[in-house]
């Protein structure tokens, strides 16, 4: 017979050992660790699985491809033309969603208003974490409208209304709040956390019913409960942006019933969130036209052309060490892109302070938006303006090449769309492409000197 087994558990992050520790070596966290009792032996035995394989369960044997039955997912329409399309066209029936954002940036908001529009399904809000009263409140803000709600922590009374009342969708605000009345461990720590997503899961698939979770994320990231729960859930879905600005991107990490690259973009308005289906209109400052350190870029995010300004200021380091910040963009690629110039374009940038803001707060991880980068630090060190109605894509290489990017047409018509004149490309794009009408002056370029007397052509 297998003892009990004890171990002591980190509950900001997760992490075990064998022994009590005073600072995670995980997440930096002190006096965090706890004691909880594992249970018996953590796997099943070999023996012990050999017994059970030899029941006459037929959905538990060896299967060819060819052998297993093929039907379509069911999927639910959230009434939500964003929220929709992140999840590859609707909420999939018996799947099981995880929303992850960091406090207060709005998935409660997001999914309050997202189900007060499904009136033609029977949905199920169960909140841990705000009262009844909150939630009318809330609700009444958003613009009204009826629903079911249950404010209720313990798994298993959810489990109870769940049966009585039959939704097709359950909400479970947030899955840090709920715990279940078997487990050993106390509420809020990583193993309840963790086991009540295991049991859900085993629920969304024994019962066809969908199930939301929204999941807590520290502001670093990597903390706290969801990252656990990301290896369980069928979907992962990450509310982000900042808290300061209005946008706010849905994103698909990760979806077992479709591709992780939509995106859904909202504006937080005094009534709710607000689907902006023209992103790149609301992102350009058209007041900044004319000005040095701003430079256009044609993005890709997921699958949509964004058209976002990056802006720079460069200016003389006052003391000793020249400082570098990015905001919406990868420090450690500004530093390789300011390399670039320095050994490559023989701009002396080693003694600058450079700043970098993307407008809007949204981060943006495509490439593409290189070669604005460069083009607004040297507009900004140069204070010279970038010729008007010109927009530029390209990734900068080591060597000062533009690099290609990936759907050059899009990014083409998106910017013709938006009104700009002239369009910056790399080279080898220009292979296939089909310019269209001539709307616009498409420009290739194959180094980063060549882009530059372009952009600062007048
Ligand atoms: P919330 O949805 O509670 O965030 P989360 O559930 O992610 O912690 O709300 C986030 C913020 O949104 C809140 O501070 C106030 C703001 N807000 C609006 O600006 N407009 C609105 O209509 C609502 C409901 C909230
Ligand atoms: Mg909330």
């Amino acid at each position: 017979m297998a003892k009990d087994r004890t171990a002591y558990v980190c509950t900001e992050c997760g992490y075990d050992s064998a022994k009590w520790l005073g600072r995670c070596p995980s997440c930096g966290a002190w006096d965090s660790f706890k004691e909880v009792r594992l249970g018996k032996a953590p796997v099943a035995s070999y023996r012990h699985a050999d017994a059970s394989a030899s029941g006459a369960d037929s959905s538990h044997r060896v299967k060819r491809l060819s052998e297993i039955e093929h039907t379509d997912e069911v999927r639910l329409d959230t009434h939500d033309e964003e929220f929709n399309r992140v999840l590859g066209g609707g909420l999939v029936k018996g799947s099981l969603v995880l929303l992850g954002g960091e406090p207060g940036i709005g998935k409660s908001t997001l999914l309050l208003q997202t189900v007060l529009k499904m009136q033609d399904l029977n949905v199920l809000y169960v909140s841990g974490e705000e009262s009844e009263h909150q939630i009318k409140m809330r609700a009444l803000r958003l613009g009204g409208g009826d629903i079911s709600i249950l404010c209720e922590t313990s798994l298993e009374k959810i489990y109870q209304q769940a049966e009585q009342f039959n939704p097709d969708i359950i909400i479970i605000d947030s899955i840090q709040a709920i715990s279940s009345e078997q487990g050993e461990a106390f509420p809020g720590s990583m193993t309840q956390v963790r086991d009540c997503a295991v049991s859900l899961l085993r629920y969304v698939k024994e019962t066809g019913k969908s199930v939301i979770l929204v999941g807590h994320i520290t502001k670093d990231g990597s903390l706290a409960g969801p990252k656990v729960l990301e290896h369980i859930v069928d979907t992962v879905l990450h509310f982000e942006g900042d808290r300061h600005y209005m946008y706010r991107v849905l994103r698909g990490l990760k979806n077992r019933f479709g591709s992780t690259s939509e995106l859904g973009i909202y504006e937080m308005q005094s009534g709710g969130l607000r689907a902006v289906s023209n992103p790149s209109e609301m992102l350009l400052s058209r007041g900044s036209e004319g000005l040095s350190g701003v430079a256009v870029a044609a993005t890709i995010e997921g699958a949509r052309p964004l058209l976002i300004e990056t802006q720079a200021l460069v200016s003389s380091a006052a003391y000793g060490n020249a400082q570098r910040s990015a905001t919406g963009f990868d420090i450690r690629r500004l530093n390789m892109l300011l390399a670039v110039l320095e050994k490559r374009a023989g701009f002396k940038l080693a003694q600058k302070d450079v700043f970098l803001n993307l407008a809007g707060g949204i981060k943006v991880s495509d490439p593409a938006i290189d070669l604005s980068v460069i083009v607004s630090v040297l507009s900004s060190t140069y204070d010279q303006a970038v010729s008007p109605g010109t927009c530029m894509a390209g990734e900068v290489g080591l060597s000062g090449e533009i690099r290609s990017v990936t759907r050059i047409s899009q990014r083409v018509s998106e910017a013709q769309r938006l009104g700009f004149r002239r369009i910056i490309i790399p080279q080898m794009n220009m292979k296939g492409l089909d310019i269209g009408n001539g709307g616009i002056e498409v420009i290739p370029v194959g180094k980063v000197q060549d882009a530059l007397k372009e952009v600062f052509r007048n």
